[in-house]
C-alpha cells in the first residue's frame, strides 16, 4: 500500500540539507529510507541534513568505500508521537555492491531494529530486499538542469538552474500513516 507521492523542489545543496533536517523529527527507530537518484543528485547531501536534524555533529561523508557508517545521535528528540529515541544513524551506499548477498550481509535490517534509522543510498539496487516498510526518497535533476535556457534568464549566469532538484517521497507500508507529517515537514519546499 502506498499513498500519493510528496513532491518538493530544492534549488541548492543547502535547501536539500534543509529538507533532510526537516524530516528528522518524523523519524522513529527502525525506519529505513531508500535514497534513489543518479550520481550527484544529492543523496549524500540529503543525508547530511538528516544527520544534522538528528543531532549528529560528526561530518557525514560518502560511505562509498566503507559501505556503512554509523553515527551517534547525541540529542535524540522524540517524534511527533513522543516515541522512543533514535540513538544511531546508519548511512549505507549500495552502489559498489555487486551481489544481493553482499547487501544481505550488511545486516541493515537487523541493525536498525534496536534504536537506529538507516539511510541507504542507491537503495533501489537491492530491489525489494528491504520489504515494503520503507520510505523512498527520489532525487532528480530539475528541469532547469537539462540545458534548456530559462524564460526568465536576464543575462545572469545559469548556474542556479543546475542546482535544482526534485525530491519525491514515496511512503509505503505503515509510512502511509505518516504521510501527512511528511508533507507538513516538507511544506516550505513543496510544489
Ligand atoms: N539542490 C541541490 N541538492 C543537492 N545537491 C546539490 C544541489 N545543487 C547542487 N548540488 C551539488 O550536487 C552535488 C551532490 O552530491 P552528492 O554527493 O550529495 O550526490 P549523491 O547523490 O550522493 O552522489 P553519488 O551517487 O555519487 O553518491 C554536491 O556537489 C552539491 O553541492
Ligand atoms: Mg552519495
Amino acid at each position: 500500500m502506498s499513498g500519493a507521492p510528496i513532491v518538493a523542489r530544492s534549488s541548492s545543496a543547502e535547501e536539500t540539507r534543509g529538507i533532510g533536517a526537516a524530516l528528522a523529527p518524523v523519524l522513529r527507530p527502525g525506519d529505513m529510507l531508500l535514497l534513489v537518484g543518479d550520481l550527484g543528485t544529492g543523496k549524500t547531501t540529503f543525508t547530511q541534513g538528516l544527520a544534522a536534524g538528528l543531532g549528529v555533529t560528526a561530518p557525514v561523508t560518502s560511505p562509498t568505500f566503507t559501505l556503512v557508517r554509523a553515527y551517534a545521535c547525541p540529542e535524540p528528540g522524540p517524534g511527533p508521537g513522543g516515541g522512543e529515541a533514535i540513538r544511531t544513524l546508519l548511512h549505507a551506499d549500495l552502489y559498489r555492491l555487486e551481489r544481493l548477498r553482499d547487501v544481505v550481509e550488511l545486516g541493515l535490517g537487523e541493525l536498525v531494529e534496536d534504536d537506529a534509522v538507516a539511510v541507504i543510498e542507491w537503495g533501489d539496487m537491492a530491489g525489494s530486499l528491504f520489504g515494503p516498510e520503507v520510505l523512498t526518497v527520489r532525487l532528480a535533476a530539475g528541469s532547469g538542469s537539462c540545458g534548456a535556457p530559462s524564460a526568465d534568464d536576464e543575462g545572469a549566469d545559469d548556474e542556479g538552474a543546475d542546482d535544482e532538484r526534485i525530491v519525491t517521497l514515496e511512503a509505503d507500508g505503515s509510512w502511509v500513516e505518516r504521510a501527512d507529517a511528511l508533507a507538513h515537514a516538507l511544506g516550505p519546499w513543496k510544489r
